[in-house]
Order: structure tokens, then sequence, then C-alpha cells
């Protein structure tokens, strides 16, 4: 089986290789082909999961390629991690929102709409490209804002582009450890867009046990999103948030906070990562052991400016790995082989939140066979909820059109009608600060 992976010189591919590599079924991928834009990159992460492999008898093989035609051809999945303008972009996307005094983080606020701005038409392109050259691959997306470019790609692929976040996962897994339940055996009551959903419930033995964590304030402040969110707001939502929803119930302190560090998350990452892949180009350098240091780092310190300014304290050790490379494997595998499973997934609505269309993609508990995503029936939001999910994909329909018609005044109206956004004015600064800082903006007139 070939697995394509675009964005091949990421810095994260190393972590699903070495999900591969764990798995000797029958079926499994025995060839992948990394594909990106930048040879230097490539080369480096070839480098690390050639010592990954070395220890591994039958390793998937691996080739490298920026040729994308040819690396999409007689794929039967595609993991689609671009990051169009690199980490650079990332950081631009921050500096210029928080300039204007709003968020900048990569897929909430001012910021998602900057990076979807810039994705859209490129994510487009792939999945044209797809549509045409590999028409039976299954396309999982990873790329940020994963709901966005996920829906962009559904309207050339339907129901073979699905997308993946580990957000959920991490959640589900967090409540569950605390009230003592065994995730697996869990049902995870979850739905919203991506990184914008609420756990409404954990069900056991077909008993939620979520009424007795809401009422227990120690152990609320136990776990990451209690401390996060602080327990008396927990209580008063009576759900869990998703972790991103600390950027819309706690927007002023995040910005405040985003505005006092020494450093954004993008340009702490575009720097850390620069070192990286610098350090690669001497052909002696211990190529796994630097990735490894490097990504502890990154996972100790992701969302260190939320958790700071909530006064949450360091990540605790079970949640430093995200396992985004085991939703993908699980996912792959499930239609590979039709081992079928539950995942929270990146899926179009169908009926599933009647306040949305059926092609909206939402995030929401899946059945996964050899035939795709099957999203369950959820119970409705209630209307807080509701209205910020409405609200979100009234923005990234915006988005998509502006992508589409490449219309200036229609990218300020993305900005404009997002909830974190709070002027018109504003948002016209920030399509012009954007336009300015991304030549991937050209397109906007
Ligand atoms: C979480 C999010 C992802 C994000 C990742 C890394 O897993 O769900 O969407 O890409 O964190 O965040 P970072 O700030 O390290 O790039
Ligand atoms: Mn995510």
């Amino acid at each position: 089986m070939k697995l394509t992976i675009l964005g091949g010189g990421g810095f994260r591919v190393p972590l699903v290789y070495g999900a591969l590599l764990t798995d000797r079924g029958e079926g499994r991928v025995t060839r992948v082909v990394l594909h990106d834009l930048d040879a230097g990159r490539l080369h480096a992460v070839t480098r690390v999961l050639a010592e990954q492999a070395a220890p591994v008898s039958d390793a998937p093989t691996v080739t490298a390629t920026t040729d994308l035609d040819e690396a999409l051809r007689g794929a039967d999945f595609v993991f689609s991690a671009i990051r169009v303008g690199g980490l650079e972009g990332r950081a631009d996307d921050e500096r210029v929102a928080l300039a204007q005094g709003v968020l900048g983080q990569e897929t909430v606020g001012a910021g998602g709409i900057a990076y979807g701005l810039r994705t859209t038409p490129v994510a487009v392109d792939i999945a044209r490209r797809v549509a045409r050259l590999a028409p039976d691959a299954w396309v999982i997306n990873f790329t940020n804002p994963a709901g966005l470019v996920t829906e962009a790609m559904s309207r050339h692929l339907g129901d073979r582009v699905i997308g993946i976040c580990d957000s959920p996962v991490g959640l589900g897994r967090r409540i569950a450890r605390v009230l003592g339940a065994n995730p697996r055996e869990a049902w995870i009551d979850y739905v919203g867009l991506n990184h914008l959903g609420w756990v409404r419930g954990l069900r056991v033995a077909g008993r939620d046990e979520l009424p007795r964590l809401l009422a227990d304030p120690d152990l609320l402040g136990s776990f990451e999103e209690g401390k996060l969110f602080g327990a008396d707001w927990l209580q008063s939502l009576g759900a869990i948030p998703n972790e991103y929803l600390h950027y819309y119930y706690f927007n002023r302190e995040a910005v405040r906070a985003y505005q006092q560090a020494e450093k954004t998350r993008g340009a702490f990452l575009r720097d850390q990562q620069a070192r990286f892949y610098e350090e690669m180009r001497d052909p002696g350098a211990a190529a796994l052991a630097a990735w490894d240091r490097t990504r502890a780092e990154r996972e100790a310190t992701y969302m260190a400016e939320n958790r700071e300014s909530a006064g949450a304290g360091e990540r605790d050790a079970d949640d430093l790995s995200g396992g985004y490379e085991k939703v993908a494997l699980a996912l792959m595998r499930a239609i590979a082989r039709d081992e079928r499973t539950t995942l929270i997934l990146n899926v179009r609505n169908r009926t599933t939140l009647s306040v949305l269309d059926a092609e909206a993609v939402i995030e929401v508990p899946c059945l996964v066979d050899a035939n795709g995503a099957h999203p369950v029936a959820v119970d409705p939001l209630p209307g807080h909820a509701t209205g910020l999910v409405c609200a979100v994909k009234a923005v990234e329909r915006e988005v998509l059109t502006a992508a589409e018609s490449g219309s200036r005044t229609t990218a300020v109206k993305a900005f404009a009608l997002h909830p974190l956004v709070d002027s018109v004015n504003v948002a016209r600064r920030l399509v012009d600060g954007y336009t300015e800082a991304h030549p991937g903006l050209a397109y906007l007139k």
C-alpha cells in the first residue's frame, strides 16, 4: 500500500512514520512517498526516518520527491500536512493580528482566517489533482485550520477527504482518566467544529459519568482543561470545552499573554525548527536524537501562554505526546482493512447538526469502516455553543468564497464577522497587514 505525505519535509513526519513502524499487520503501508517543495527539508526528514527504520525489519520504504503529480499517482492514501508560507508565515499571522490587538493563533480568530485564506487555494489545487490522478485515494487532512481546509477539499473530493485533530481525543482521554474510566470503554459525547467543540457527556456502561466530574471541584482542578478554564466556569457551562475555546472564553487574557510573550508560538517554532534543519545539514549529525530533542521541547511548551495566563502550571507528563499520528493510523487502518472503529473526525455534517447545512464540515464522533467515516447522531448543542459554531462556520464560508473569487471585500467580511474581531475597521487593517506580509495573498484584489 502506498502512502503519500504532502508536506513530507515537515517536522512531524517522523511521528507518522514511527506509528507506521509499529504496524505489522497484513495490508499495512509498505511504501511511503514524501512530497515537499523544499528538497533540503525532505533530505533532513529522510535522514530521521532512516534512523527510525534501522532497527526494524521490513520497514516501509521511503522515497522523496518535489514533483507533486508523481507523488500522488497510484497513492492509496494521501496525508496532507502542508504549511503554506511556512512557520515564518505563522509568525507573521500572529504579529499582524497582535498589532491590531486581536488574536493571531493559527486556527482561531484573525490568524486562522489569514492562514485559511492562503492555504485554501493550495489545498483546492491538491484536491483537484488527487481527483484526477488518484481518484480512489483517501485523503487525510492534517493541515490547519483543519475544519476549513477539509471543507475546501471536500468540495472536490466529497467524503474521500477526512480531517483529523488530536485535541478531542486528548480531551476525552484526560476526562476518562480523572474519572477512573478506561478511555477505550468510554463513549465521548463531543461535537462542534475543529478546535471549537464541547464534551457534554462521557458514558461508561450506559451511564453518564460527566456529572460526577462536574460536581467535584478537586477532580476538575486535576487536569488540563480544569486548570485552564477553572472549575467554576466548567460547572457553569455544564460541559468541558476543547482547550482552544480558551481563546474565546478568556480572549482578553490570551491576547495580553501573547502580546507580552518574548516570542509568539509561531516565532518560537520558526526559530526552533530553523535550528533543527540547519543542524541536519551536517552529515555527521545524529538526526533522530536532534529531532527528538526538538520535539520534546515543542510539546512541553504547547499553549504555554494560555496556561501561564490561567495559572495552570506545567503540562502533565501524560499529555505530552498529542497522538495525532495515532488517530491518522487508526483511521487509515479502519478504512484499508475494514477494522471498524469510532473516531472523532472532521467530516461533512449531513443531518448531524440541524443548524448547519449538509456540506458543512464539523467535528464529531464517526463510525469508520471500509466505506469511510459515518458521523453518528448527537444531541443538539446548547444555544451559546450553537451561536459560536454558526458564527465561525459563516466566517469559514466567507474565507472559502474569498479564496474562490479573489475578492478582497469578501476577505474583509470574513475577518469582520469573526466573534474575536471587534471592529470592521480592524478587519480592514488586518487585510491590509496580511496582504502586505504574505505573497500568498496577492490573489486578493
Ligand atoms: C494540537 C492541535 C494541532 C496543532 C498541534 C501543535 O495537537 O490540535 O492542531 O497542530 O497541537 O501545535 P503547535 O503549537 O506545537 O504547532
Ligand atoms: Mn488540531
